[in-house]
């Protein structure tokens, strides 16, 4: 990565059009390029340069679940590339009910740019990639995977620790989760080693393991499975946990704590971690369970970054998958516009 130098960015026209379904249809090196370009639009942010690069584009925004960052950083970062960010909320749209979700991809397709969607089940999504015309956006699925969560929480990696490769990173808690699967599944193919303490109910499955030891032959990753919280943390760069459940009953809820309680990111845990470990969250967080307040709020926690390097990670993605027709004639714009054209 050469970090927000515009004119050392590799091309992206290889990416227009492209769906991102997940991040393992993406080479490492191509998710580095989007990790450069996240960089060179945060550093134009930062500088307040206008960058209306998508000016008159829609994305149309479906949402099964509700969202706080997926919905606002998607809608933000649209109006900063000068387009449009539609907010289709839960049951606001057929979708699957009076008209099939390959009927609503069709049509959508004909009206916007492209789809950013956060669906319940894995197969929705599949199944609006496999008829979508115009790229779809995986917004969360959460019987799988957070592949916009887990390139963000890279580029915020990167940020702190000046590299994404030959990192150790642990994941402590509910191991089988969305983000517990994304998360292995983005650091191990940019070529982090993995660390996934859980008890064996809460471990990635098979499957998730299967691609992950994949990224790492050829990445050079590890993975190691544990069910010991210390082990995990002991070597690690960064520690990861996610919220133990959401929308879960009662009862539920408190098998989930007394299983997953040997697992808590807390001050007697974090004792065991090495000198300039941080601490990541994609939030919501449900304080006093996952993590301890003394955690979340630490120094070393970098969960704020995590949530606004959405928006830029999310700008870059739009702008790799959309594209652009020409350059712009405001030539601050011009070295990301040749990026995007070649
Ligand atoms: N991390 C995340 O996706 O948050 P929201 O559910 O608020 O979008």
């Amino acid at each position: 990565m050469t970090v927000s130098d515009p004119a050392a960015l590799p091309g992206f026209a290889a990416l227009r059009g492209r769906h991102y379904f997940t991040d393992q249809e993406y080479t490492r090196e191509e998710l580095l390029g989007l990790l450069d370009l996240a960089a060179a639009l945060k550093a134009l942010y930062r500088r307040r340069v206008r960058t209306p690069f998508l000016a008159d584009r829609t994305l149309a925004m479906i949402f099964e679940h509700p969202s706080t960052r997926t919905r606002i950083s998607f809608e933000a970062g649209m109006t900063e590339l000068g387009g449009h960010a539609q907010y289709l909320r839960p049951g606001e749209i057929h979708l699957g009910g009076h008209e099939t979700v390959a009927d609503t991809a069709r049509v959508i397709s004909r009206l916007v740019d492209a789809i950013m969607a956060r669906t319940a089940y894995h197969a929705t999504l599949a199944e609006l990639v496999a008829h979508a015309t115009v790229p779809v956006i995986n917004g969360l699925t959460d019987d799988y995977d957070h592949p916009v969560q887990t390139m963000t929480d890279a580029f915020t990696i990167y940020e702190h620790l000046g590299t994404v490769q030959g990192l150790t990173c642990a994941f402590v808690g509910k191991c089988a989760d969305a983000m517990g699967t994304s998360v292995a599944m983005t650091m191990s193919r940019l070529g982090s080693s993995m660390v996934m303490a859980a008890p064996p109910e809460e471990q990635m499955t098979p499957e998730v393991e299967a691609l992950v030891r994949a990224n790492g032959a050829q990445s050079g990753a590890s993975l190691t499975l544990t069910d010991d919280a210390v082990t995990a943390v002991k070597d690690a760069d960064v520690v990861f946990t996610v919220g133990w459940w959401w929308m879960q009953p009662e009862d539920e809820k408190n098998e989930l704590r007394r299983i997953l309680r040997p697992y808590q990111v807390n001050e007697e845990l974090w004792a065991h971690t090495k000198p300039g470990a941080k601490f990541m969250h994609c939030l919501p967080a449900i304080r006093g369970e996952e993590m301890t307040d003394a955690i979340l709020d630490a120094p070393f926690s970098i969960v704020l970054d995590e949530a606004e390097n959405r928006k830029h990670f999310q700008k870059a993605l739009l702008l790799a998958l959309i594209g652009i027709a020409e350059l712009p004639a405001d030539p601050e714009l011009q070295p990301i516009a040749r990026a995007l054209l070649t």
